[in-house]
């Protein structure tokens, strides 16, 4: 019971035998109109499902309350029963109801099923609908399943900053940082002048929490991060945000192998963990938004995951016959179009992609001996391809710079990261999930902005 005396309708539907006395709030979904009844479903989020409040005209203000619409807010007072209804255990007998807050027939979320690009343009809104209720409850108790499986397997949870001056991944797709003043902005020799911006030099929003989270690990064995992450990539894809959240472990004495081998254990730990306790939004999933979705989660958490290297996946790719918008061959980054035909049509499961050429990874991961190829993988999945991405990292202090001037990095630039090679380096390793991606693939849904809960694309930051 919460300390305004309500009960969760979760809780009341959960009941085992009835109860007087019962005070739930929420809000209306719809109300209907019987011969001396009324019949209104309140949802406080707390479940899918909304409760039955049954109003008879001994109610006091009977046909006021009637008049309430859809998206008012209610507290209801009266006595928990059995329903006589098909499909539901309990309903609420009303004694009082209080209208804490009307609403009009302007509701934008009226009983008509919206679509989902309808609903992103109320984005304030969404939440209080089927769907969104389901993906949001989701995201949460994924968010606890995640920090409790790296606490109880002793991790150790870092904050990485969100202002920094490295750039994770070199691909130069920062937001800036800057307090200059855009219409004139120092200038030395007509160069922008950055020691005299905030920070005394250029800054921007995090792409990654990796380069900090070493330098932890190198001091506390196995740590992770869970936190926002920002890329200005002006990709307008169903899959790019340019704020999203990532799960970052890194783990001291741990080699490629024993990455694939914790990302696996995880996965299957929090997919398991999403059938077990939000058994009721994964079924309203199976049954709206990804028939087979249950099977799918179900056969994910015991199924073995497949390994494949990279210059293997590009033979079968060459191999296959299947007419691809880009072009295959060694030296190219897989596209989303290869990696779901090797998900889905080759492998019809999830898959490790390893050993891929240096030439298309970042300056940090570890180079193999064959000296073309790092240490790196991607795990991709059916219908959203790539949703993890992670390495061994580079912990030979020489061939590390050396990696860096040849990916135009300034060795100077990260001298405290080189320092981690100098005084205790060893092997390391750690991926990146992408929460969005990961809950695109375990609900179902299509688009990463449906399951953010403000997203952030090019031209869209309003919410
Ligand atoms: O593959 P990425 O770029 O790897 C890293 O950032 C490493 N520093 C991770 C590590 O080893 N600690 O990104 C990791 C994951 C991707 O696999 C993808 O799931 C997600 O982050 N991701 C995005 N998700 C949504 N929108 C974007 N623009 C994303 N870019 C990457
Ligand atoms: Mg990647």
């Amino acid at each position: 019971m919460k300390a305004d005396g309500r009960t969760r309708i979760k809780a009341a539907l959960a009941a085992t035998a009835p109860q007087e006395g019962l005070l739930v709030k929420g809000w209306v979904r719809t109300v209907r109109r019987g011969k001396g009844v009324g019949f209104i479903a309140l949802n406080d989020g707390s479940c899918l499902t909304s409760i039955q409040v049954v109003l008879d005209p001994l109610v006091p203000n009977f046909d006021e309350i009637l008049k309430v619409k859809t998206g008012g807010c209610l507290s209801v007072s009266g006595a928990l029963v059995e329903s006589p209804a098909k499909g539901q255990k309990w309903e609420i007998q009303a004694r009082q109801v209080r209208i804490i807050g009307d609403a009009d027939e302007a509701y934008p979320l009226q009983k008509k099923r919206h679509t989902f690009e309808y609903l992103r343009t109320v984005a304030h809104l969404r939440p209080r609908s089927n769907t969104f209720g389901a993906v949001f409850r989701m995201r949460s108790a994924l968010s606890h399943a995640i920090h409790r499986f790296f606490q109880e397997c002793g991790f150790l949870y870092v904050h990485t900053p969100i202002i920094t001056a490295s750039d994770c991944e070199g691909a130069g797709e920062m937001f800036r940082v800057t307090m200059l003043d855009a219409a004139r902005p120092p200038l030395t020799n007509g160069e922008l002048d950055w020691t005299q911006d905030f920070f005394g030099e250029k800054t921007g929003l995090t792409v990654s929490g990796q380069l900090q989270g070493e330098a932890f690990a190198a001091a506390f064995s196995d740590i992770y991060t869970f936190g926002p992450t920002f890329r200005a990539d002006n990709s307008n894809t169903s899959r790019h945000a340019a704020e999203f959240w990532m799960i970052e472990p890194e783990m001291a004495f741990a080699d490629l192998a024993d990455d694939c081998k914790l990302a696996e254990e995880f996965l299957k730990h929090i997919c398991r963990y999403a059938l077990e306790h939000c058994a009721e939004d994964i079924a309203f999933f199976n049954e709206r938004i990804e028939p087979g979705l249950i099977d799918k989660l179900e056969g994910l958490a015991r199924a073995k995951f497949q390994t494949m290297t990279y210059t293997e996946a590009v033979r079968i790719l060459d191999a296959c016959g299947e007419a691809f918008e880009f072009p295959v061959a060694w030296g190219n980054d897989l596209q989303s179009e290869h990696e779901r035909y090797l998900t889905e049509r080759v492998v019809g499961g999830p898959v490790f992609v390893i050993d891929y050429p240096a030439s298309i990874k970042a300056f940090y991961m570890r180079l193999n001996d064959d000296g073309r190829t790092v240490a790196a993988m991607d795990l991709l999945v059916p219908r959203v391809g790539e949703i993890m991405g992670g390495s061994q990292r580079e912990d030979r202090h020489d061939v590390l710079r050396q990696r860096m001037r040849q990916s135009r990095i300034d060795p100077k630039s990260l001298w405290w990261f080189l320092d981690i090679r100098r005084w205790g380096t060893c092997p390391h390793s750690g991926f990146g999930l992408g929460f969005e991606r990961f809950l695109m693939y375990i609900t179902g849904m299509q688009n990463i902005r449906d399951v953010i809960p403000f997203p952030r694309t090019p031209g869209n930051a309003h919410f």
